[in-house]
């Protein structure tokens, strides 16, 4: 018997965690995939945070015995009853039952900060984006969607910083990619939603052979696609980059890549995404339309299909 494929989707507050969900669950189909947010998992409601003098991003303010619990149950195909926490309201709603999918996408903020949560997925992914864009969404989101004011959000963000940097950040350790979407340059903002995409792949997953793409006589460092080797967290690792103003004809080469490894992904690029590539990314939100973002859907998407090979 077949068990679901767990990807975990971890970061900051709104480091673009439901941005990218979404957008891979519309390229792997809806209907296959079972979307899960740990912030349902929090064990205090917004009141009680406020009373004791807590954030949402300390592991004590989770259950995360329970989200641990839960995902092992996912993991082997079994339902769970879980809980629910409004973002409206900021308090809890009743419990939901959840079967999973063929795939199952878990974001949030503390998604791997124990080790048997860690072991539950086939793919973990870590966002990073520069801090100032993060701030810039968490307003823009807070303000917007949550009923915050910019002071009220900017004065959250300073509040939670210790939490961020002693349990948030540190999971990026854990993850198999760490994506981070960023602007161009310092001065120029988000030039019309293109941001570039920094990809950190691990050796933890067996990745497609970017290699292809570099030419051993070009200085490639000027190309909008480029692949290199660096360290993160002190690990060597390969580090993929494509900026928002890659053509087409730069991006098609990678997807070539990946399809000729994936037969099946080849269906879902020419069902979802060819001719245009970026179409995909214009479903899942304003600032983010550009082939870096259909690019990362898409890697993360092979990973996907990669681990169902592997595990069924
Ligand atoms: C941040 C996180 C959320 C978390 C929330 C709790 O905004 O991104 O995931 O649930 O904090 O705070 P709240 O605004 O609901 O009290």
């Amino acid at each position: 018997m077949s068990r679901p494929i767990i990807l975990g989707i971890v970061g900051d507050s709104a480091a673009g965690k439901t941005t990218l969900t979404r957008g891979i669950a519309q390229v792997l189909g809806p209907e296959n995939v079972t979307l899960i947010c740990t912030d349902d998992y929090h064990r205090y409601d917004r009141k009680q945070r406020a009373e004791i003098g807590i954030t949402a991003l300390h592991p004590d303010c989770n259950h995360l015995d329970i989200m641990q619990q839960h995902l092992s149950l996912l993991r082997t195909g079994q339902a769970i009853l879980k809980p629910v926490y409004s973002h409206k309201t900021g308090t809890f709603e009743p419990p939901k039952y959840i079967k999973p999918n063929k795939f199952v996408i878990i974001e949030g903020l503390l998604g791997y900060s124990t080790r048997a949560a860690r072991d539950a997925y086939d793919v973990k992914v870590y966002l990073a984006p520069p801090e100032s864009l993060r701030a810039k969404w968490k307003v823009k989101r807070d303000t917007e969607k949550r009923g915050y004011t910019e002071e009220q959000v900017l004065a959250e963000l300073e509040k939670r910083e210790p939490d961020s940097e002693a349990f948030i950040r540190p999971q990026r350790q854990w993850s198999d990619i760490v994506v981070s979407f960023y602007p161009p340059s310092e001065n120029e903002d988000e030039n019309n939603g293109h941001l570039n995409v920094r990809l950190v792949l691990r050796p933890t997953i067996p990745h497609p052979d970017f290699t292809q793409i570099i030419h051993p006589d070009n200085d490639d460092s000027e190309s909008a696609v480029r692949l290199g080797l660096g360290r993160d967290m002190g690990k060597p690792v390969d580090v993929l980059e494509v900026d928002g103003h890659a053509t087409l004809d730069q991006v098609n080469k990678i997807e070539h890549i990946m399809c000729n490894d994936m037969p099946y992904l080849k269906n879902i690029c020419d069902r979802e995404i060819n001719p245009e590539l970026g179409k995909i990314a214009g479903t899942t939100g304003e600032t983010l339309q550009s082939y870096p973002l259909a690019l990362t859907q898409l890697i993360i998407t092979y990973h996907m299909l990669k681990a169902t090979q592997i595990h069924q």
